[in-house]
Protein backbone atom coordinates (compact mmCIF):
# COMPACT_ATOMS: atom_id res chain seq x y z
CA UNK A 1 0.00 0.00 0.00
CA UNK A 2 1.07 3.36 -0.74
CA UNK A 3 1.02 4.52 2.72
CA UNK A 4 3.79 2.30 4.07
CA UNK A 5 5.36 5.50 3.30
CA UNK A 6 4.49 7.20 6.25
CA UNK A 7 6.90 6.11 9.15
CA UNK A 8 6.06 7.73 12.26
CA UNK A 9 2.79 9.59 12.87
CA UNK A 10 -0.23 10.85 10.54
CA UNK A 11 -2.79 13.33 11.67
CA UNK A 12 -6.32 12.97 10.44
CA UNK A 13 -8.95 15.63 10.97
CA UNK A 14 -12.67 14.67 10.95
CA UNK A 15 -12.06 11.05 11.81
CA UNK A 16 -14.75 10.24 13.43
CA UNK A 17 -16.83 9.22 10.28
CA UNK A 18 -16.49 8.74 6.17
CA UNK A 19 -13.33 9.87 4.28
CA UNK A 20 -11.69 10.34 7.50
CA UNK A 21 -12.63 7.08 9.51
CA UNK A 22 -11.61 5.43 6.48
CA UNK A 23 -8.38 7.66 6.24
CA UNK A 24 -7.79 5.97 9.60
CA UNK A 25 -8.26 2.60 8.98
CA UNK A 26 -6.01 2.38 5.64
CA UNK A 27 -3.47 4.26 6.99
CA UNK A 28 -3.23 1.78 10.08
CA UNK A 29 -0.94 -0.80 8.91
CA UNK A 30 1.57 1.70 7.79
CA UNK A 31 1.36 4.16 10.71
CA UNK A 32 3.74 3.83 14.18
CA UNK A 33 1.28 6.81 15.36
CA UNK A 34 -2.09 8.07 14.42
CA UNK A 35 -3.69 11.07 15.63
CA UNK A 36 -7.38 10.93 15.38
CA UNK A 37 -9.72 14.38 15.52
CA UNK A 38 -13.06 15.61 15.63
CA UNK A 39 -16.11 16.55 17.82
CA UNK A 40 -17.33 13.16 18.56
CA UNK A 41 -15.08 12.06 20.81
CA UNK A 42 -16.60 8.48 21.59
CA UNK A 43 -16.72 7.47 17.65
CA UNK A 44 -12.70 8.11 18.29
CA UNK A 45 -12.35 6.12 20.77
CA UNK A 46 -14.36 3.44 19.75
CA UNK A 47 -12.52 3.25 15.72
CA UNK A 48 -9.15 3.94 18.56
CA UNK A 49 -10.13 0.83 19.98
CA UNK A 50 -10.47 -0.99 16.99
CA UNK A 51 -7.47 -0.29 15.28
CA UNK A 52 -5.48 -0.62 18.00
CA UNK A 53 -6.77 -4.09 18.78
CA UNK A 54 -6.27 -4.61 14.51
CA UNK A 55 -2.61 -3.36 14.67
CA UNK A 56 0.10 -4.48 17.39
CA UNK A 57 2.35 -1.86 17.99
CA UNK A 58 -0.04 1.25 16.62
CA UNK A 59 -0.53 4.24 18.78
CA UNK A 60 -4.08 6.11 18.51
CA UNK A 61 -3.92 9.26 19.96
CA UNK A 62 -7.88 10.97 20.32
CA UNK A 63 -8.13 14.68 20.26
CA UNK A 64 -11.96 15.84 20.85
CA UNK A 65 -12.09 19.02 19.57
CA UNK A 66 -14.19 21.95 17.68
CA UNK A 67 -11.85 23.18 14.84
CA UNK A 68 -14.03 26.20 14.44
CA UNK A 69 -12.57 27.44 17.70
CA UNK A 70 -9.08 29.08 17.13
CA UNK A 71 -8.28 27.98 20.80
CA UNK A 72 -9.45 24.32 20.39
CA UNK A 73 -7.30 24.70 17.59
CA UNK A 74 -4.04 25.71 19.31
CA UNK A 75 -4.76 23.29 22.52
CA UNK A 76 -4.43 20.22 19.63
CA UNK A 77 -1.50 21.64 18.53
CA UNK A 78 0.19 22.08 21.73
CA UNK A 79 -0.83 18.89 22.52
CA UNK A 80 0.96 17.47 19.37
CA UNK A 81 4.02 19.17 20.30
CA UNK A 82 3.82 18.56 23.81
CA UNK A 83 4.04 14.67 22.82
CA UNK A 84 7.09 15.22 20.89
CA UNK A 85 5.44 13.72 18.29
CA UNK A 86 6.93 14.36 14.02
CA UNK A 87 4.00 14.16 11.77
CA UNK A 88 5.07 12.79 8.61
CA UNK A 89 1.29 13.37 7.39
CA UNK A 90 -1.18 15.77 7.54
CA UNK A 91 -4.78 14.77 6.46
CA UNK A 92 -6.68 17.72 6.48
CA UNK A 93 -10.12 16.30 5.91
CA UNK A 94 -12.59 17.87 8.22
CA UNK A 95 -15.05 19.80 6.74
CA UNK A 96 -19.10 20.97 5.82
CA UNK A 97 -21.13 21.70 3.33
CA UNK A 98 -24.77 23.84 2.99
CA UNK A 99 -26.64 23.24 0.56
CA UNK A 100 -29.74 26.11 -0.44
CA UNK A 101 -30.16 29.07 -1.47
CA UNK A 102 -27.80 31.54 -0.23
CA UNK A 103 -30.07 34.66 0.95
CA UNK A 104 -32.13 31.40 3.12
CA UNK A 105 -28.85 29.87 4.48
CA UNK A 106 -28.20 30.12 8.47
CA UNK A 107 -25.32 32.57 9.19
CA UNK A 108 -23.88 30.62 11.77
CA UNK A 109 -23.80 27.19 9.71
CA UNK A 110 -22.11 29.49 6.57
CA UNK A 111 -19.68 31.19 9.59
CA UNK A 112 -18.86 27.54 10.68
CA UNK A 113 -18.47 26.18 7.29
CA UNK A 114 -15.49 29.23 6.32
CA UNK A 115 -14.04 28.42 9.50
CA UNK A 116 -13.79 24.77 9.21
CA UNK A 117 -13.07 24.49 5.61
CA UNK A 118 -10.72 27.37 5.61
CA UNK A 119 -9.55 28.46 8.31
CA UNK A 120 -8.86 25.02 10.63
CA UNK A 121 -6.96 23.73 7.38
CA UNK A 122 -4.79 26.58 7.00
CA UNK A 123 -3.83 26.97 10.62
CA UNK A 124 -3.22 22.98 10.93
CA UNK A 125 -0.58 23.29 7.95
CA UNK A 126 0.78 26.04 9.43
CA UNK A 127 1.23 24.49 12.52
CA UNK A 128 2.58 21.48 11.00
CA UNK A 129 4.87 22.48 7.66
CA UNK A 130 7.48 23.58 10.48
CA UNK A 131 7.53 20.15 12.26
CA UNK A 132 7.49 18.57 9.19
CA UNK A 133 10.55 20.75 8.02
CA UNK A 134 12.33 20.09 10.67
CA UNK A 135 12.12 16.34 10.48
CA UNK A 136 13.39 16.67 6.63
CA UNK A 137 9.53 16.19 5.14
CA UNK A 138 6.14 14.96 4.93
CA UNK A 139 2.91 14.93 3.18
CA UNK A 140 -0.55 17.07 3.44
CA UNK A 141 -3.49 15.84 1.58
CA UNK A 142 -5.88 18.94 1.73
CA UNK A 143 -9.53 17.14 1.24
CA UNK A 144 -10.93 19.90 -1.25
CA UNK A 145 -13.92 18.71 -4.11
CA UNK A 146 -14.39 18.25 -7.56
CA UNK A 147 -16.55 21.39 -6.35
CA UNK A 148 -13.58 23.42 -6.09
CA UNK A 149 -13.60 24.24 -9.89
CA UNK A 150 -16.94 25.67 -10.45
CA UNK A 151 -18.92 28.29 -9.28
CA UNK A 152 -22.62 26.05 -8.23
CA UNK A 153 -25.67 27.71 -7.49
CA UNK A 154 -27.17 26.58 -3.90
CA UNK A 155 -23.55 25.70 -2.93
CA UNK A 156 -22.12 28.81 -3.45
CA UNK A 157 -20.21 29.38 -0.21
CA UNK A 158 -19.10 25.46 0.07
CA UNK A 159 -17.69 25.02 -3.33
CA UNK A 160 -15.89 28.94 -2.91
CA UNK A 161 -14.44 27.58 0.35
CA UNK A 162 -12.92 24.03 -1.65
CA UNK A 163 -11.88 26.61 -4.61
CA UNK A 164 -9.85 28.27 -2.03
CA UNK A 165 -8.28 24.28 -0.58
CA UNK A 166 -7.02 23.92 -4.74
CA UNK A 167 -5.76 26.87 -4.48
CA UNK A 168 -4.17 27.27 -1.51
CA UNK A 169 -2.82 23.28 -1.44
CA UNK A 170 -1.23 24.46 -5.15
CA UNK A 171 0.88 27.18 -4.09
CA UNK A 172 1.56 25.58 -0.71
CA UNK A 173 3.20 22.69 -2.71
CA UNK A 174 5.56 25.19 -4.67
CA UNK A 175 6.87 26.84 -1.33
CA UNK A 176 7.42 23.51 0.65
CA UNK A 177 8.57 21.22 -2.10
CA UNK A 178 12.63 22.22 -1.59
CA UNK A 179 11.68 20.73 2.00
CA UNK A 180 11.07 17.38 1.34
CA UNK A 181 6.84 17.94 1.84
CA UNK A 182 4.38 17.13 -0.87
CA UNK A 183 0.99 18.74 -0.98
CA UNK A 184 -2.09 16.92 -3.05
CA UNK A 185 -5.12 18.23 -3.28
CA UNK A 186 -8.37 15.46 -2.83
CA UNK A 187 -11.05 16.67 -5.01
CA UNK A 188 -13.49 13.95 -5.01
CA UNK A 189 -16.87 13.97 -6.50
CA UNK A 190 -20.06 12.40 -4.72
CA UNK A 191 -19.14 10.29 -1.82
CA UNK A 192 -21.90 7.93 0.46
CA UNK A 193 -20.69 9.53 3.72
CA UNK A 194 -22.55 11.85 6.61
CA UNK A 195 -21.98 14.72 4.53
CA UNK A 196 -25.41 15.13 2.30
CA UNK A 197 -27.00 14.64 6.04
CA UNK A 198 -25.02 17.69 7.42
CA UNK A 199 -25.40 19.60 4.42
CA UNK A 200 -29.09 19.57 4.15
CA UNK A 201 -31.26 21.92 6.36
CA UNK A 202 -33.04 19.89 8.97
CA UNK A 203 -36.87 18.95 8.46
CA UNK A 204 -36.28 20.29 4.75
CA UNK A 205 -37.33 16.81 3.39
CA UNK A 206 -35.37 17.16 0.46
CA UNK A 207 -32.72 14.98 -1.38
CA UNK A 208 -29.19 15.33 -1.68
CA UNK A 209 -29.07 16.02 -5.20
CA UNK A 210 -26.32 13.68 -7.15
CA UNK A 211 -26.54 11.26 -10.07
CA UNK A 212 -25.66 8.16 -8.10
CA UNK A 213 -23.72 7.57 -11.49
CA UNK A 214 -21.08 9.96 -10.22
CA UNK A 215 -20.93 8.32 -6.54
CA UNK A 216 -17.54 6.72 -5.64
CA UNK A 217 -16.79 4.33 -2.84
CA UNK A 218 -15.28 5.93 0.60
CA UNK A 219 -12.13 2.84 0.18
CA UNK A 220 -11.92 3.81 -3.25
CA UNK A 221 -11.59 7.70 -2.67
CA UNK A 222 -8.70 7.05 -0.04
CA UNK A 223 -6.42 4.59 -1.78
CA UNK A 224 -6.42 6.94 -4.53
CA UNK A 225 -5.85 9.71 -2.08
CA UNK A 226 -2.52 7.89 -0.61
CA UNK A 227 -1.10 6.31 -3.79
CA UNK A 228 -1.36 10.22 -5.06
CA UNK A 229 0.43 11.85 -2.11
CA UNK A 230 2.95 8.98 -2.30
CA UNK A 231 3.38 9.82 -5.96
CA UNK A 232 3.63 13.60 -5.23
CA UNK A 233 0.31 14.69 -7.81
CA UNK A 234 -0.63 17.85 -7.63
CA UNK A 235 -4.28 16.71 -7.62
CA UNK A 236 -6.22 14.07 -7.47
CA UNK A 237 -9.69 13.26 -8.49
CA UNK A 238 -10.66 9.74 -7.51
CA UNK A 239 -13.08 7.30 -9.57
CA UNK A 240 -12.20 7.87 -14.03
CA UNK A 241 -15.67 9.49 -13.64
CA UNK A 242 -14.93 12.16 -11.32
CA UNK A 243 -11.54 12.69 -13.18
CA UNK A 244 -13.43 12.50 -16.78
CA UNK A 245 -15.66 15.70 -15.71
CA UNK A 246 -13.07 17.16 -14.16
CA UNK A 247 -10.93 17.24 -17.35
CA UNK A 248 -14.33 18.20 -19.07
CA UNK A 249 -14.82 21.35 -16.15
CA UNK A 250 -11.27 22.31 -16.78
CA UNK A 251 -11.47 22.67 -20.61
CA UNK A 252 -14.68 24.38 -20.41
CA UNK A 253 -14.48 28.56 -20.80
CA UNK A 254 -16.31 30.29 -17.99
CA UNK A 255 -19.27 31.50 -20.21
CA UNK A 256 -20.26 27.96 -20.83
CA UNK A 257 -19.78 27.09 -17.47
CA UNK A 258 -22.09 29.92 -16.50
CA UNK A 259 -24.35 28.81 -19.13
CA UNK A 260 -24.63 25.10 -17.29
CA UNK A 261 -24.80 26.16 -14.03
CA UNK A 262 -27.81 28.75 -14.58
CA UNK A 263 -29.10 25.49 -16.30
CA UNK A 264 -28.75 23.02 -13.35
CA UNK A 265 -32.18 22.38 -11.63
CA UNK A 266 -32.72 24.19 -8.37
CA UNK A 267 -34.36 23.58 -5.24
N1 LIG B 1 -19.02 13.24 0.78
C1 LIG B 1 -18.88 13.94 -0.31
O1 LIG B 1 -19.70 13.84 -1.26
C2 LIG B 1 -17.67 14.84 -0.48
C3 LIG B 1 -17.33 15.25 -1.78
C4 LIG B 1 -16.23 16.07 -1.94
C5 LIG B 1 -15.50 16.48 -0.84
N2 LIG B 1 -15.87 16.08 0.41
C6 LIG B 1 -15.07 16.55 1.55
O2 LIG B 1 -14.61 15.43 2.26
C7 LIG B 1 -14.31 15.81 3.61
C8 LIG B 1 -14.86 14.77 4.56
O3 LIG B 1 -16.26 14.78 4.48
P1 LIG B 1 -17.14 13.45 4.53
O4 LIG B 1 -17.78 13.31 3.21
O5 LIG B 1 -16.37 12.33 5.09
O6 LIG B 1 -18.29 13.93 5.52
P2 LIG B 1 -18.66 13.49 7.02
O7 LIG B 1 -18.95 12.03 7.05
O8 LIG B 1 -19.75 14.44 7.43
O9 LIG B 1 -17.34 13.78 7.86
C9 LIG B 1 -16.98 15.06 8.27
C10 LIG B 1 -15.96 14.94 9.37
O10 LIG B 1 -15.59 16.28 9.78
C11 LIG B 1 -15.72 16.37 11.19
N3 LIG B 1 -16.11 17.71 11.60
C12 LIG B 1 -17.22 18.40 11.23
N4 LIG B 1 -17.28 19.57 11.89
C13 LIG B 1 -16.17 19.61 12.70
C14 LIG B 1 -15.67 20.54 13.63
N5 LIG B 1 -16.33 21.69 13.87
N6 LIG B 1 -14.53 20.26 14.30
C15 LIG B 1 -13.87 19.08 14.08
N7 LIG B 1 -14.29 18.18 13.20
C16 LIG B 1 -15.42 18.43 12.51
C17 LIG B 1 -16.83 15.39 11.54
O11 LIG B 1 -16.69 14.95 12.89
P3 LIG B 1 -17.54 15.47 14.15
O12 LIG B 1 -18.94 15.73 13.65
O13 LIG B 1 -17.42 14.35 15.11
O14 LIG B 1 -16.84 16.71 14.60
C18 LIG B 1 -16.52 14.24 10.59
O15 LIG B 1 -15.55 13.40 11.16
C19 LIG B 1 -14.89 17.22 3.77
O16 LIG B 1 -13.85 18.16 3.70
C20 LIG B 1 -15.82 17.36 2.58
O17 LIG B 1 -15.98 18.70 2.18
C21 LIG B 1 -16.93 15.26 0.62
Amino acid sequence: MSAQDIRRCAVVTGASSGLGEEFARQLAPACRTLVLIARRGERLEKLARILRAEHAGLEVGVLSADLTDPSAREAVIAKIAAAKLQPDLLVNNAGMGDYGEFSEAEWPKLESMLKLNIEALTHLAHALVPLMKAGGGGSIINVSSLASLLPIPDFAVYAATKAYVTSFSEALRIEVAPHGISVTALCPGPVHTEFGEVAMKEGSGNKFPGREFFYVEAEQVVREALLGASANRARVFPGWQVAAAAVVISALPIVLIRLAMGTRPRR
